[in-house]
């Protein structure tokens, strides 16, 4: 059964669609010639030293979803390159589903830019993969999210929407492009040629009805987070409280209709023209959104808080989405890199016993096998080094 309709979750014959990875198969992906790994339905660790491929790996599965994966990569850069090579070559992902379905995705020639995606050997729209597997992941670069860079944490955000939620996608990248024509045309106004005032507000007007659509999204999602957050307040992680710094999410926080808040957007872009032309950067708009978390506990603001207390609200974060997708949709799977390294003794058996409890599929990193000495037993280990994989 399908649980999408249109790209939305159809909830009324919602079910859980308890697919799991049974092998995963690399092709000249990044450090892997070729490479094969059958799996159980639990927890995968894979220990190596550094450069092994454990991240590569873990990129790897984070393909089987749209967009860029967990390093935020091109597809022309996952191509494996000899010392010396200057273009990568074309390269394939293969994993097979309990239910025998193969998603695959890969480039069939070298160096080219964009993926293509294969669901049993036919070629697919991405978002068909979000049908079988929802991939979730947190890496080492968010243990500063919340000090990092606004871009960067609104990037972070939109995707925990979108694993929910897949029309938000499409409003974001609809949203991007017009704003980069507007800006493109607010540019040559500055060097003198008149921009075109009808394109403008056709533009504006798109940029209002997608940036409405993304606004009323990432509200949706951010109550939906917070509530299983609230959720999970008796675990050992430290909780967050969640906001969007944004004039269209306040909107649609208070209850605005879409065509308000679109109607908002798009005065605002419009009173922005001199300001965006001059300053040469679009700075208004639901581009510019923040999210906003406190420390629960702390009663402070997340971003003042050490690298390993951030990672433990992005860890908690994280679970808190998989325990979302775990009630409407297809297949949670949680890849984390390096997370145990960065994590005290009891929020490290904590995150073991979660996993444990979830019967989730995750995949974890780490340089060394004894950080995963808690999950020895409930666990396949497997060694990585020089771009083979050994299960010991
Ligand atoms: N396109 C590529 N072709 C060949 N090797 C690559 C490519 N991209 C990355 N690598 C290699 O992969 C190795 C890093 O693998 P990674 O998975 O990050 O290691 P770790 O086990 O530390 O996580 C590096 O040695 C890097 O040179
Ligand atoms: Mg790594």
């Amino acid at each position: 059964m399908r649980l999408w309709k249109n790209g939305a979750v159809d909830t009324a014959t919602a079910e859980r669609i308890d697919l799991s990875l049974i092998s995963l198969t690399l092709t000249d992906f990044r450090s892997y010639a070729g490479a094969r790994l059958e799996l159980a339905s639990g927890p995968v660790v894979l220990h190596g030293p550094n450069g092994a491929g454990k991240t590569n790996l873990l990129e790897a599965v984070s393909l089987l979803t749209p967009g860029k994966g967990l390093r935020g990569a091109t597809a022309a850069e996952m191509g494996r390159r000899e010392p010396g090579e200057a273009v990568g070559r074309a390269w394939a992902v293969m994993v097979e589903l309990d239910d025998e379905t193969r998603l695959g995705t890969g480039v069939q020639t070298a160096g080219a830019a964009r993926r293509i995606v294969r669901i049993d050997g036919e070629t697919a729209q991405p978002g068909r993969l979000l049908d079988y597997l929802r991939p979730v992941w947190a890496t080492p670069e968010q243990d500063r999210l919340f000090s990092d860079a606004r871009a960067e944490r609104l990037k972070f955000f939109d995707r925990l929407v979108f694993a929910a939620d897949p029309d938000h996608a499409a409003a974001v990248s609809a949203y991007e492009k017009a704003l980069r024509e507007r800006l493109r045309l607010l540019n040559d106004a500055q060097d003198g040629r008149e921009a075109d005032p009808v394109w403008l507000d056709a533009l504006e007007a798109r940029l209002g009805e997608a940036g409405a659509r993304a606004a009323l999204a990432r509200v949706a999602a951010l109550q939906a987070l917070q509530a299983a957050i609230d959720a999970r307040s008796d675990r050992p992680f430290p909780q967050a409280d969640l906001g969007l710094d944004g004039p269209a999410e306040q909107m649609a926080e208070a209850g605005a209709e879409e065509d308000e808040i679109a109607a908002a957007i798009r005065d605002g872009l419009a009173r922005a023209r001199a300001r965006d032309g001059a300053a040469g950067r679009s700075l208004f708009g639901p581009h510019r959104t923040d999210l906003t978390a406190l420390h629960r506990e702390k009663n402070r603001p997340a971003a003042e808080g050490s690298s390993g207390e951030q990672k433990a609200l992005v860890l908690n974060l994280i679970l808190a989405q998989i325990s979302r997708l775990s009630h409407q949709s297809a297949r949670p799977v949680l890849l984390l890199d390096e997370a145990p390294a960065h994590l005290d003794e009891a929020r490290r058996a904590a995150l073991f016993d979660e996993i444990t409890a979830l019967d989730l599929q995750a995949f974890m990193t780490g340089t060394e096998r004894g950080l995963f000495a808690g999950l020895e037993g409930r666990a396949q280990f497997v060694r990585v080094a020089g771009g083979a994989l050994e299960r010991d």
